[in-house]
């Protein structure tokens, strides 16, 4: 537990580690932490609702499974989740099947909503008597380069200035973490995109049994799903295009036109629970430290989510930066501390190609070039004909043991 002791104004407390946002990243990182009898205080801006309702990708490599159940939060998982064995690609009106098991040594993904993910982190930790805190204002990061690093904040109409001694900057690409370093130590990877998602949840049984990603003349569309009764779709569309223009018939009638193919296959329609469109980018901020500061997920690395990795990478993170933290406790060495960001970004590089390699095969680029076009297309056939081309993209989606 954090100790806790008013003085006069405001508030002066101390932790061992202050994590900075409620995502995958920084509640995992809490509970890695808590195994080793480590304390942290989790910082939250928004209310808990919020965090728990966020709508967002929903595949589990098989280490981010592990993980989840080395805490003793994978039971709700394995009850609702659902073992996917492969994935379809769709090209040329045509379907082709990935066969994970069989080219990746018996390895499968889960299917199972990152909200879901974090609804069951928040419980466990806080029936733990964990401190998570949510409506967190004005978070500063102060005196990073010390022993002492502090975290100031504004919670339950109390200033409060929590010590610590790591700060872990687990709150996503539009925190305040990231910012708190200097610009001069930090080198930025950019790449935009010039196409965004559209991504809807409905309530209508899946009309596909497995996540199928399809290429065509009109651009990428994606079927993916949630539960029996849950289907999540998406579209590629301007990412500068207002969701009001499109309404529900529209967003069904393309997808009707981008899945079909010329066998007997139909596409189920259902209310639209949820829509929105997202931009996609691929980020990177070396080192993901400074300091006492640690950057994990989101707030170091972003990658479009063709590839399925953004919460797997953030999971991955902090997996190396707990056992780092809980090995210099043990034994007061620098070593895994001083080696975390570069291990952590190799697995991000390697997250960083394939997620950009599987958008460029699969997405229609804004100057419909007939070149590029055709190499898509062979990229494709290529992918689903050879077993070493189809072994790779499997050994990548279902989560590299090593990079
Ligand atoms: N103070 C406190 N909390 C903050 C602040 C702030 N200034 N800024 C952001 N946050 C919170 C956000 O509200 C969010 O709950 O930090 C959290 C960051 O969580 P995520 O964005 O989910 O990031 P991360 O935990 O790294 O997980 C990465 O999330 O965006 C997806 O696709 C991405 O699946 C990937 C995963
Ligand atoms: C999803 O189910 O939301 C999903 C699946 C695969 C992706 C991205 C999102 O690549």
């Amino acid at each position: 537990m954090a100790a806790f002791a008013a003085d006069g104004n405001g508030s002066d407390m101390h932790t061992q580690v202050g994590i900075v946002g409620a995502g995958p990243a920084g509640l995992m990182l809490s509970h890695l932490l808590a195994r080793h009898g480590i304390d942290s205080v989790v910082l939250e801006a928004r209310d808990r609702d919020y965090v728990e309702a966020r709508v967002r990708a929903g595949v589990l490599e098989q280490g981010t499974v592990d993980l989840l159940d080395e805490i003793g939060s994978g039971e709700r998982m394995h009850r609702e989740g659902l073992v996917h064995e492969g994935i379809e690609l769709r090209f040329d009106r045509t379907p082709h099947r990935i066969d994970f098991p069989a080219l990746t040594g018996g390895r499968t993904i889960m299917l199972y909503g990152q909200q879901e993910v974090v609804k069951d982190l928040i419980a466990a930790r806080l029936a733990a008597g964990g401190d998570v805190r949510f409506e967190v204002s004005d978070v500063r990061l102060d005196k990073i380069d010390s022993a002492e690093p502090v975290l100031s904040f504004r919670h339950d109409g109390r200033d409060i200035d929590l010590r610590c001694d790591f700060i872990a900057g687990c709150d996503g690409f539009h925190g305040v973490s990231r910012e708190a370093i200097p610009r001069s130590e930090l080198t930025e990877y950019h790449r935009e995109y010039p196409f965004g998602w559209l991504g809807i949840l409905a309530a209508v049984a899946p009309s596909a049994d497995e996540v199928t990603y399809t290429y065509t003349d009109r651009g990428f569309a994606l079927m993916s799903l949630r539960s029996p009764t849950l289907s999540r779709l998406y579209l590629q569309v301007d990412p500068n295009d207002d969701i009001a223009n499109w309404p529900d018939r529209r967003i069904w009638d393309e997808l009707h036109t981008r899945l079909a193919i010329d066998s007997d296959w139909s596409l189920t329609e259902g209310p639209i629970l949820e829509k929105g469109i997202t931009a996609m980018r691929s980020f990177v901020v070396e080192p993901m430290r400074c300091g006492r500061l640690f950057l994990a997920g989101d707030a170091a690395h972003i990658v479009p989510p063709t590839g399925a990795k953004g919460m797997n990478l953030a999971i991955a993170d902090v997996a190396v930066l707990a056992d780092a933290i809980a090995h210099w406790y043990d034994s007061g060495s620098e070593t895994g501390l001083d080696e975390y960001s570069a291990t952590a970004l190799r697995r991000v590089w390697r997250a960083q190609h394939f997620s950009w390699w599987m958008t460029s095969m699969l997405h229609r680029f804004g100057d419909d070039d007939p070149y590029q076009r055709q190499l898509q297309l062979s990229q494709l056939r290529y992918t689903v004909a050879s077993p070493a081309a189809a072994a790779s993209l499997a050994e990548n989606y279902v989560g590299l043991l090593k990079v």
